[in-house]
């Protein structure tokens, strides 16, 4: 499998998303800027990756700071990662992921500056071994869910592209198969940047995964008709009472899912929690470039001057989503206190 993302000496090296399936291009950023310029134009894309990639752009933005006290050096890090940490506004990973290199700068004040430079080039590493052990870990939780013989549908890509590998809710699908069972996917497409169509297709079909897609209007027919038999997304953001911020369309899966008993579960790793926020009605929805609706592979395909509308995420209340599988384990209804206890674990 390709690496979604990779620090190599002195450089970040992703995989350009925009570019697959049709071509294997990588991106190298050499500065912090080149990373988060990378996340906002969607070359790295999904929450845990965005995370992944921006600890790694923080180590490229100390690496580059001339400072002899920690304070000159800490206070250039916190300006470098302005521009970073408002790339995309709602998976919560982003600013995970940089406040976690902020804080372990602090704790290593009294380390110097080349020793505190190598500390944040291995923290970012860690963070990068960390997300792939976390998905390995929700995989075998959540495949316990994945019935023998089960068509699964799935939303966006939640898979080892939007994570440094192995991916959430495709880890949950590898996992199901690897553990023997004879599994088929769905996958949405997911207009308008067709990450379904793009990249959960490809993924899947390079493991021998069966996978068909569909478009996102036929998964109600699917659905309907008894063709699918479980849900699993991902998330980009979870509030304390397990309202989840995922790609826009989510939320229509979910109540077509209730709609016909389908159970419809989320997986995400810990670090896309944000427990200070009390419902998904507080978080940040995304708002792209109107392009990305009224052209398909840059190819306008509406009349010029359109009209259009572009969230880029929904919000699925808490009510709809049957359970929340972590790293951590199964978190099920009432979230407020069952997440909490799993980020205490
Ligand atoms: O806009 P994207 O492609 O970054 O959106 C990605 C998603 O919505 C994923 O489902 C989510 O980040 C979970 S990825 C493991």
């Amino acid at each position: 499998m390709i690496k979604t993302v990779e620090y190599l000496d002195g450089k970040v090296r992703m995989i350009d998303q925009t570019r697959l399936p049709l071509e294997k291009v990588f991106v190298d950023c050499e500065t912090i800027d080149d990373v988060a310029n990378a996340i906002k134009t969607m070359v790295v894309r999904g929450a845990p990756a965005i995370g992944v990639s921006a600890a790694m752009g923080v180590s490229l933005g100390a690496e580059s700071i001339q400072a002899d006290s920690f304070e000159t050096f800490y206070s250039e890090l916190e300006e470098k990662c302005l521009d970073l940490s408002k790339s995309r506004p709602t998976a919560v990973n982003l600013a995970w992921g940089i406040e976690r290199m902020k804080r372990v700068a602090r704790e290593s004040k009294l380390l110097g500056i080349p020793e505190l430079k190598k500390k944040l080039r291995q923290e970012a590493l860690d963070i990068c071994e960390e997300d792939i052990a976390a998905n390995m870990a929700m995989g075998s939780f959540g495949q316990t869910l994945i019935n023998d013989g089960s068509t699964i549908l799935t939303h966006c890509n939640a898979g080892a592209l939007a994570t440094a590998g192995f991916g959430t809710a495709l880890g949950v699908i590898r996992a199901a198969a690897n553990a023997g069972k004879k599994i088929e996917v769905l996958a949405n497409e997911t207009r308008p940047f067709l990450q379904g169509a793009r990249l959960t297709v490809w993924e899947l079909m390079e493991d021998n995964i069966p996978v068909k897609l569909i478009t996102d209007n036929m998964s109600g027919f699917f659905m309907k008709n008894n063709q699918v038999d479980v849900v699993v997304v991902g998330a980009d953001r979870i509030a304390s009472n397990g309202d989840v911020a995922n790609k826009i369309g989510t939320y229509m899966v979910a109540v077509m899912a209730q709609k016909h008993g389908i159970p419809f579960y989320v997986a995400a790793p810990i670090s896309t929690l944000d427990l200070s926020l009390s419902s998904g009605e507080e978080i940040p929805i995304e708002q792209r470039s109107e392009n990305e609706v009224t052209c398909i592979n840059n190819k306008r395909i509406t009349p010029e001057g359109a009209n259009v509308a572009h969230p880029a995420f929904d919000i699925t209340p808490n009510d709809l989503i049957t359970a929340i599988i972590t790293d951590k384990g199964i978190a099920k209804s009432p979230y407020t206190t069952s997440l909490k206890k799993l980020t205490e674990k």
